[in-house]
């Protein structure tokens, strides 16, 4: 696709921002002059990305070597634990921050060094607030006036309005919104100059979880029929897995995987993948279950998640090759559809257990104390040091 882009493009002096507005049916005063009917968005690539900080302690190294393909109008979420560097590398790609080694590209344009003003780029924070003393309106209008497009501006602000669902709310003022209808305002203002990318740092994260799931609906419809590459940084990973077409996970400064959320749920690469992303049990390698599986380790720890254990009322009969060890039910907790058991094995080891009510009540209905028999295959078992799933920052 860049490769076509670039044989439409008229030459530019000033390198290839300008000449991608035009590409995406805007002039180059940014005159919106027709609805683009092919994708839109911005090819964003990383190239081995740094940024250290100078601190007190010394060098901070925040982000320390990152390599991100960001394809045309998809959504890419950027998941990983606090202090990865996941904000630092947003801040890189908006300009905000300048980059201690690397590069970046937007399509087949080194973009490293362009301003700020210059990456045609759309921002929506956690905490961002509108302008309190303009009404809604007012903010969406500063969005096209800032980047000094010309226009019906009123226009674009009712068919912005219209976009997020808040029709006929232009005249008020943010004080007089939910903070679900701020986001939803910011992200309008974000998407008023047509930015070929949409940048979103945890921009739901103040809000409630019935609200956060209404207005990622609302984005992930919005960002498709715009056709804006879109990043997310996000702390929830039920939210980077719904939204993303691509999830890179972070941790300290490093990109420790990438890929479909399928990838990275049912083939995590890392113990720090496996242990970040799902639910798992830790037992020692040493632990009864461990060796009874066989699953041989030179890592202390094994993990393995907790649908993944196989669970019998009886030891099942010998030839059939599945090899069991019992444990008693040391504790059933009930999560409403789901029903969590404590397991308890002959040595202490304890491990958790998810069932369905569904499942529970026709198969197993286990009560408290009794016996049963587990099985765990050892492919899905990993061996892991505490070292491989640290997560603190490195200075
Ligand atoms: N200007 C700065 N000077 C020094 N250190 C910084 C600076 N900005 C960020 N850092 C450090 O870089 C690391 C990465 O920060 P960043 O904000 O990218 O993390 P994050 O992954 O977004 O975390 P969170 O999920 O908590 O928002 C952190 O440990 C942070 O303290
Ligand atoms: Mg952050």
């Amino acid at each position: 696709m860049p490769a076509n882009r670039k044989a439409q493009r008229p030459p530019s002096p000033s390198g290839g921002a300008l000449a991608s507005i035009d590409d995406v049916g805007v002039s180059y005063e940014g005159i919106i002059t027709d609805v683009p009917t092919r994708p839109t968005g911005l090819y964003v690539r990383v190239r081995n990305m740094v940024k250290h900080f100078n601190t007190a302690k010394g060098l901070f190294r925040a982000v320390d070597g990152v390599d991100v393909d960001i394809e045309p109008s998809t959504i890419v979420a950027l998941l990983g634990p606090s202090g990865s560097g996941k904000t630092t590398l947003l801040r890189l790609i908006a300009g905000l921050e300048q980059p201690t080694g690397g590069s970046i590209y937007f399509d087949d344009t080194d973009a490293t060094n362009l301003s700020v003003q210059d990456r045609q780029i759309g921002f929506v924070f956690q905490s961002y607030a509108l302008f309190n003393h303009k009404t809604v309106a007012e903010n969406i209008k500063f969005g096209l006036e800032v980047r000094k497009l010309k226009g019906d501006h009123d226009k674009r602000v009712q068919d912005l309005l219209a976009l997020v669902q808040l029709q006929g709310l232009g005249d008020r003022y943010p004080r007089q919104l939910s903070g679900g209808q701020r986001q939803r305002i910011a992200l309008a203002r974000a998407l008023a100059s047509n930015p070929r990318l949409l940048l979103l740092d945890e921009p739901f994260g103040a809000l409630d979880a019935v609200v956060r799931k209404q207005l990622r609906a609302g984005l992930k419809e919005i960002v498709r029929s715009v056709g804006v590459t879109t990043i997310i940084v996000t702390h929830d990973q039920e939210e980077a897995f719904d939204l993303a077409d691509k999830v890179v996970v972070f941790n300290r400064g490093l990109v420790e995987q990438q890929g479909s959320p399928t990838e990275i749920i049912k083939r995590p690469r890392t113990p720090f993948i496996m242990k970040f992303v799902g639910e798992t049990n830790v037992v020692p390698a040493t632990s009864l279950l461990a060796k009874r599986m066989r699953f041989a380790t030179s890592k202390s720890n094994v993990m393995f998640r907790p649908h993944d254990i196989r669970l019998f009322k009886s030891p099942p009969a010998d030839d059939n090759g599945v090899l069991t060890i019992g444990a008693n039910v040391a504790n059933k907790a009930n999560l409403g559809w789901i029903i969590k058991y404590t397991l308890r094995f002959d040595d202490d080891v304890e491990c958790e257990l998810q069932l369905t009510r569904d499942q529970d009540e026709r198969e197993y209905s286990l009560v408290v104390g009794s016996r049963v028999f587990v099985h765990v295959n050892p492919r899905s078992m990993m061996g892991f040091n505490q070292s491989d799933v640290d997560s603190t920052p490195l200075v």
